[in-house]
């Protein structure tokens, strides 16, 4: 089916919880959600280096996987999403915390919010599934509303690594023998490189703190200017903070064999056994209840999923 807009897209998926989670990441259940939403709030704590009073907005926050694992740590949590299904399912897990406000976006705006109403907002895996203008205009709101020295942390698909093109590839091939003159899907995956993130957060009136980008996501950290923000300090804090922000050259690794099961290029036994040594890395757990998720999914064309 394609969609011609980004909330008739996101509602279809988010009907249910379980659908709600595998659009937002794959995700088949709780537990790996909580796996996955505690890898990517460590991720942004470091980048944005949430302190306990921070007023923090999550743009397109899904079910809550992220916000979930960030309200207990941080002063307010607010999440804002397009879908109102999305909303509603992140209503239902995040409904024990007190600090937390969420609402549903008709437009490319965050005009609810005033001027200078958060101290740092994130952005994962939203800007992907957009036009590059509303891209723009997310992040000049963002900007916004944010207050001076406040910052903002997000990531996009990265063209310009070998894995980002494959995953890139991937969706070219899609169309190779669409009808060129149908709209295509309006929340399909889009991709940029490094240095496009960086001109979008220049004119969008951020300096640019991070940018990292050797795994398949450019991921991007600003600071808006003023309130005596010391700029020079902040990336080298980012910097020095860099190896547990960034994707780990093990996540980008077991992703990339992810595809190759994906186009039949790996057997699933044979991915599961890559699985298996949690001594590997953090990510192994993470990965291993996603990927049994998404077996339990496709028995039909892999055989019973093993239990492990
Ligand atoms: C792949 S999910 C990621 C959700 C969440 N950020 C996470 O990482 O768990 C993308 C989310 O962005 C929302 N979204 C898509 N297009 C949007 C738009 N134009 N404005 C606001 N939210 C949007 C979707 O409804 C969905 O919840």
């Amino acid at each position: 089916m394609t969609f011609q807009n980004y909330k008739s897209f996101w509602d279809n998926k988010a009907t249910t919880m379980q659908g709600a989670m595998i659009a937002v990441d794959g995700s088949t259940d709780e537990n790996t959600v909580r796996l996955t939403g505690i890898y990517s709030a460590d991720q942004a704590t470091k980048a944005l280096e949430l302190t306990a009073t921070d007023r923090v907005l999550e743009l397109g926050c899904g079910v809550g996987r992220i916000g979930h694992e960030l309200a207990p740590h941080v002063g307010y949590w607010h999440g804002v999403d397009i879908s109102a299904n999305m909303i509603a399912q992140a209503r239902e897990r995040l409904q024990k915390f007190d600090n937390v406000g969420l609402s549903e976006l008709t437009r490319t705006s965050l005009s609810e919010f005033p001027d200078a109403s958060f101290d740092k907002a994130y952005c994962i895996a939203v800007f992907i599934h957009m036009d590059k203008e509303d891209f723009f205009l997310y992040l000049r709101e963002l900007n916004r509303v944010l207050k001076p020295g406040g910052r903002i942390f997000f990531d996009h698909w990265n063209l310009a690594s070998t894995v980002g093109w494959r995953r890139w590839f991937l969706e070219v091939q899609q169309y190779v023998d669409v009808d060129p003159s149908v709209r295509k899907d309006v929340a399909r995956n889009q991709f940029t490189t490094p240095q496009e993130v960086s001109v979008f957060l220049q004119h969008a009136g951020f300096e640019e703190l991070g940018n990292w980008s050797e795994s398949p996501w450019v991921q991007a950290l600003g600071a808006k200017p003023g309130a005596g923000l010391d700029i020079a300090a902040a990336r080298a804090r980012a910097a020095a903070n860099g190896a547990d922000i960034e994707y780990t050259p093990l996540w980008t690794e077991l992703f990339n064999q992810l595809m190759d099961v994906t186009i039949g290029e790996m057997k699933p036994q044979a991915m599961l056994e890559l699985l298996l040594d949690d001594n590997r890395g953090k990510e192994i757990p993470m990965f291993r209840a996603m990927f049994l998720g998404i077996w339990r999914l496709n028995e039909k064309h892999w055989g019973a999923a093993p239990t492990v």
